[in-house]
């Protein structure tokens, strides 16, 4: 079942449900903020702070980081880019099967996006709900001219408590700390008593969270740095659209081409970012 539903203040989203799993996707940002398997507790986090209002990313889900990843060099752009606060174009759905949904976004350029960003560009999504999750986001310079991104699908993964969580599979992977702007290399599952804010670089394989109740497996393809992130409490207090104790049940593990793995896409040429939680 795919049912297209608009809030009073004009926001919209669509929710799909099948035998396997239910999902709420926002036609701004195709912010998929909403998914769970049948039977089970929801996988992404959402700020019960979180608002629902055009023109603000929601906390929470997946926010999509795109033409950039973090801070552009023009600091008058907004963070992470402008996919996120854009209004995508629903292209469509196609129901696989009982178990099987997928969705089809995407957004072009425009007066508005020439404003932030000069180039021609075509960016799709396509996210298929099932047991598993897949989002599958394309970006195809329409440009004349070649343009560099970077690139991430933020998730937000619901955890027990961020005390009880473990990262496996980066392990001896070398790191960017956005804390101290040192190179590190990781010893070991990654774990939290403190502000984490790191991007992995040269990860390859899957990567597995744990907590007290589940585990998730995550693959990515055609990206290989991970964002790492959890604001810990300080942080947490000067972020919008977060509760106090919000640090405590989640963690941001994104799939990414940020800073050395940004990509340069020539005229034509199309790049496909992958990450699916299963
Ligand atoms: C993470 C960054 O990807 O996003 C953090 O590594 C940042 O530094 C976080 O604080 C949240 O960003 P925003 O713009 O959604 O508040």
């Amino acid at each position: 079942m795919i049912v297209h539903k608009k809030l009073t203040n004009g926001f919209e989203y669509i929710e799909v449900k099948n035998e396997a799993a239910e999902a709420k996707v926002a036609l701004q940002g195709a912010h998929l903020f909403h998914y769970e398997r049948a039977g089970e507790e929801p996988i992404l986090w959402l700020s019960e702070a979180s608002d629902f209002e055009l023109g603000k990313a929601i906390r929470g889900g997946v926010p999509i980081c795109w033409p950039w990843f973090g801070f552009n060099e023009d600091k008058s752009l907004p963070q992470h880019g402008f996919a996120r606060t854009s209004l995508w174009e629903f292209v469509g759905s196609d129901e696989v099967d009982v178990k099987t949904t997928v969705l089809t976004l995407r957004l072009t350029h425009d007066e508005k996006t020439f404003q932030i960003w000069h180039y021609k560009f075509l960016l799709e999504l396509k996210i298929t709900i099932s047991d598993k999750l897949s989002m599958e986001l394309k970006t195809t310079n329409l440009d004349d001219s070649a343009f560099k991104i970077s690139q991430a699908l933020h998730t937000y993964f619901s955890v027990s408590h961020i005390s009880e969580t473990a990262i496996k599979g980066l392990d001896k992977k070398p790191y960017l700390d956005a804390l101290t702007w040192k190179k590190e290399l990781q010893e070991g599952d990654i774990t939290f008593n403190q502000e984490v804010d790191r991007v992995y670089q040269e990860v390859d394989g899957e990567i597995v969270l744990g907590d007290k109740n589940r585990t998730i497996h995550i693959k990515n393809d055609g990206s290989s740095s991970v964002v790492v992130w959890n604001p810990w409490i300080e942080k947490t207090l000067r972020m919008s659209a977060m509760k106090e104790d919000a640090y405590k049940y989640f963690v941001c593990i994104e799939s990414a081409n940020a800073f050395d793995n940004a990509r340069i896409l020539e005229p034509q040429e199309s790049h496909t970012l992958v990450a699916s939680f299963s």
